[in-house]
């Protein structure tokens, strides 16, 4: 019996072509010629002012952090349920993340209990738009501008989603995503910044540029290139982004066939969650998903078991995210400014199950035929 893989990172065909015409191009490092056609590519899609590739989604995020001049003291507001990044990234200047629940239909922040969370000290909100499901970003953006908080975008999960019809990562002032393995669209390691409020995009090239203003030297704008600020090695090697740039022009394929598997495991598992049995992901109207995660939620009593028996019929499933707040590192770090209730329950009762692009029908059928039989026994 085949084993069913949560994951298969996808190859869609000219990714080994696009690496090989460096050849000729003689040129490997970063900001060349695949990396300037990703960042274009990514501006033309997305409709975000700039886009910089970066080598991963946790250098963007470490570069927000820069962007703002985080320092001791300053308090970011972000949900727990969320990976290690969102939060490590302000941790390594200096800032405190602040907690917020979450909504437990759509596993986002929860935009009703952002504002008993700010004080005096927040610089910012991260949002981040779990399984590529857009969190409800106008009642964020109002607070926000009430207070003149910043809004990042952690669109990790969240290449060529929408709210409202505007692509996730052109909404807040600043926005990350992921092209890690594990994502709709990868090439092993990779991320990208997106910049949508302008005055960050000149500083944004120095940061990635080691502190350098080596971007005006290529330009041709300065005779040589200095240390002017901070900044680090955040670029991405031009055979990453050779191998991205493949999987950027087949984007809307790879995301339609996701959003099959998606629709199909809604329908089948639809009676499941009729009968109280499981709980299936909320997409909300304001949300057009990409299909990057789809989950349920089972009694958290039952979850261990449940994977084992899936692992047993070759089938394998996967839970998520620890909450930040409760981790080792979590509880000297951060804070948490409401009750962390929805965020526990999540966390102990979401299966995630297998979606990639070689994942067929049938195996899908096969998928909810298992979580049916163990469940009704
Ligand atoms: C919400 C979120 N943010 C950030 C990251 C970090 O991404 P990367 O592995 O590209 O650094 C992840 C990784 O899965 C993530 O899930």
């Amino acid at each position: 019996m085949k084993v069913i893989n949560f994951n298969e990172p996808s190859f869609v065909g000219n990714e080994i072509k696009n690496i090989f015409s460096l050849k000729k191009k003689r040129a490997f490092s970063s900001n060349f010629y695949f990396t300037k056609q990703c960042q274009q590519w990514l501006i033309r899609n997305i409709k975000c002012k700039e886009a910089l590739l970066v080598h991963s989604c946790t250098a963007a995020l470490e570069m927000c952090a820069l962007l703002l001049n985080i320092k001791n003291g300053d308090e970011i507001i972000m949900p727990s349920y969320t990976f290690v990044s969102t939060a490590n990234a302000f941790v390594l200047r200096g800032g405190t993340p602040v907690f917020v629940d979450i909504d437990p239909n759509t596993c986002n922040v929860d935009s009703n209990k952002i504002e008993e969370a700010i004080t005096k000290k927040t610089k910012a909100i991260v949002v981040v738009h779990y399984a590529g499901i857009s969190c409800d970003m106008d009642p964020i953006l109002k607070i926000a501008k009430k207070h003149k908080l910043y809004v990042i975008e952690d669109a990790a999960h969240a290449i060529l989603s929408s709210y409202k019809g505007k692509p996730l990562g052109s909404i807040g002032d600043l926005a990350t995503l992921s092209f890690h393995e594990s994502k709709n669209i990868h090439c092993g390691e990779g991320g990208a910044l997106l910049i949508n409020n302008k005055k960050f995009i000149k500083r944004a090239k120095i940061i990635r540029d080691k502190g350098t203003n080596r971007d005006d030297f290529n330009n041709n704008i300065v005779k040589k290139y200095r240390w002017i600020d901070y900044g680090s090695s955040y670029g991405i090697s031009e055979i990453n982004a050779a191998f991205l740039y493949a999987q950027l022009l087949k984007a809307k394929k790879t995301i339609k066939k996701r959003l099959k598997i998606f629709n199909l495991y809604n329908s089948l598992l639809q009676k499941l969650e009729i009968n109280n049995v499981i709980k299936r992901p909320t997409i909300p109207t304001y949300v057009r998903p990409n299909g990057h995660i789809y989950y349920i939620l089972v009694k958290s009593n039952k979850r261990d078991k449940f994977i084992k028996y899936l692992k047993q019929k070759k089938i394998n499933t996967i839970f998520h995210y620890i909450p930040l707040h409760s981790s080792p590192f979590g509880k000297l770090k951060t804070t948490t400014k409401t009750t962390m209730f929805n965020t526990n329950m999540i966390s102990n009762t979401i299966l995630r199950l297998p979606v990639h692009s070689k994942l067929q029908n049938k195996e899908v059928m096969k998928i909810c035929i298992a979580i049916s039989n163990f469940l009704n026994n």
